[in-house]
């Protein structure tokens, strides 16, 4: 990971000359930010505002809004537990509970820095609820004993 704002700066202005500069690329680019940092630093913000003249606090709404971005540091492979109403009613806090066992607190890396787990809103796969997703696969129905296997891949 770039130790400091200017490197992170200048790689983010790389993926924003591979993705473009139209505000419509506002998306992809916050996803290859994502994906390469982990988060959406605030460097990458100011980059973002420099190169597509979108202000950082439109950037950071966006990264609010959705589920797949985060302004903290997440694991290089994220367990996103569903916890919309379909999947709450199959257990989905329960799952959740054995997640923040098993992981530790939401949202934090553990292992490492490998793995972090988040609650979600819906994820599409309600008729196999309840679900997640596991490094983008879907695990549906999920059950403690993945979530334990999480857990022991990355110990
Ligand atoms: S409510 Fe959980 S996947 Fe739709």
């Amino acid at each position: 990971m770039p130790e400091d704002d200017r490197e992170i700066r200048e790689r983010v202005r790389g993926l924003i000359a591979e993705t473009g500069r139209e505000r419509s690329q506002l998306l992809e680019v916050l996803h290859k930010v994502q994906k390469e940092f982990r988060h959406v630093p605030r460097a990458a913000a100011e980059a973002i505002e420099q190169e597509m003249l979108v202000p950082v606090a439109d950037t950071y709404g966006v990264v609010t809004f959705y589920d797949l971005l985060s302004e903290k540091p997440v694991g290089r492979k994220v367990l996103r537990i569903c916890e919309d109403v379909t999947c709450s009613l199959h257990g989905a806090e329960q799952l959740a509970a054995e997640a923040e066992r098993v992981l530790g607190p939401e949202g934090q890396p553990s292992q490492g820095g490998d793995v972090s787990w988040t609650r979600c809103a819906c994820l599409g796969l309600c008729d196999r609820a309840p679900a997640a997703l596991y490094d983008e696969e879907p695990l549906a129905p999920l059950a403690p004993v993945a979530i334990r296997k999480v857990g022991a891949d990355h110990a």
